[in-house]
């Protein structure tokens, strides 16, 4: 059994946690800076590493002290190295390498994206490779083939926008607030799915992957029209969002022969229509489906310590040189989809 120190600092959360191989979690905690970024509507890069500087190093001595452990006892430390905001990622990983040096533990550098990956068999025992994989964040939209820990085929990415950025966007253009997702979902709610009408980009198309900048745009179309409450755009735009969501996720499956089970994480899976959506289509399709508990589908580090854990029983570990990198694409082979604003 090996007990791993995972940081995570790639956007606005500050995060640690101390988690065993055996799915243990000793510790989390995570520092959010809403209120730090909501002035200004989004994430500020700069104001993230600012406060990923003065909070990490009291919320590491935090996790430690909660789980009785010294820093000695730890196998090795893991942080996000990417992709991310890079100010931050870089707070986060030279506080590990500090930590690894002062120990002389082994570094982990975990790409952020392996974090969500794989969270999902942190919480599910029984979820076993390989895996479908819709991964819905606040960066990324992509359906990846999980064939074990490092092997990941990218089967689809967006063209555009990443979902959980149009669920921002407009909450952002209908006043809703920031973070976007949760105030989307909440006015949705109370509101018509089926009032107003609005595109679903690239749904039924033959090529793999999704567009959600349309989308936004008729968000914009709706708002000014004057013709529709707050909340029946926003569960409008929230159903179209999902019918993408399910037709690209659907259009994967027919490729990802031998797949055990249908899985989602990142920020956009704690949406309990997603969730809903996508437990309809795994049962139509006869495969189990898998979400982490809402907690772990957002920013945390227990994640980051998860993907460390399963990389250090593999003898996968760093050097202490290993770089920052605001890209870091899961599958370097994927071919590039078209157009432009491809995330990693
Ligand atoms: O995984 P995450 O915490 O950070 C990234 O790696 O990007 O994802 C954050 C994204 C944000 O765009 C946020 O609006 C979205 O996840 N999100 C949601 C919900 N909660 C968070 N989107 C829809 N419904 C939610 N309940
Ligand atoms: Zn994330």
């Amino acid at each position: 059994m090996s007990l791993i120190l995972g940081i995570e600092s790639s956007c606005d959360e500050t995060a640690a946690a101390l988690v065993t191989s055996e799915r243990r979690i000793l510790a989390h905690k995570l520092a959010g800076q809403e209120a730090a970024h909501r002035p200004f509507g989004g994430v500020v890069p700069e104001i993230a590493a600012r406060a990923h500087v003065e909070i990490l190093p009291a919320l590491v001595e935090d996790v430690l002290s909660e789980a009785g452990i010294d820093v000695d006892e730890v196998d090795a430390i893991a942080a996000t190295a990417g992709p991310g905001l890079i100010g931050g990622v870089m707070v986060g990983l030279v506080t590990a390498k500090g930590l690894a040096l002062a120990t002389g533990k082994p570094l982990i550098a975990v790409n952020h994206l392996e974090g969500h990956a794989l969270s999902p068999m942190l919480a599910q025992p029984s979820l076993a490779f390989p895996y479908l994989l819709l991964l819905v964040s606040g960066g990324h939209c992509q359906l990846l083939f999980v064939e074990g820990v490092g092997r990941y085929r990218r089967l689809a990415t967006t063209i555009d926008d990443a979902a959980g950025e149009a669920f921002d966007k407009s909450a952002k253009l209908l006043g809703l607030g920031f973070p976007g997702g949760p105030a989307v979902e909440a006015a949705a709610k109370s509101g018509n799915p089926s009032v107003v009408p609005l595109p679903r980009p690239l749904v039924g198309s033959a090529e793999p992957h999704f567009s959600f900048a349309g989308l936004k745009s008729a968000v914009l179309r709706a708002r000014d029209s004057g013709r529709y409450s707050v909340e029946d755009v926003a569960a409008s735009f929230q159903q179209a969002a999902i019918d993408c969501l399910i037709d690209r996720t659907a259009r994967a499956l027919r490729n990802a022969d031998g797949a055990t089970a249908l899985v989602v994480a990142g920020g956009v899976a704690a949406n309990q229509s997603v969730r809903a959506a996508l437990t309809d289509l795994a049962a139509e399709r006869g495969l189990p489906f898998v979400a982490p508990p809402q907690w772990l589908c957002t920013d945390n580090a227990a994640m980051i310590a998860w993907a460390g854990a399963l990389r250090f029983e593999e003898g996968l570990v760093d050097a202490l040189d290993a770089p920052a990198r605001a890209r870091w694409p899961l599958d370097p082979s994927a071919e590039k989809a078209r157009g432009a604003g491809v995330k990693a």
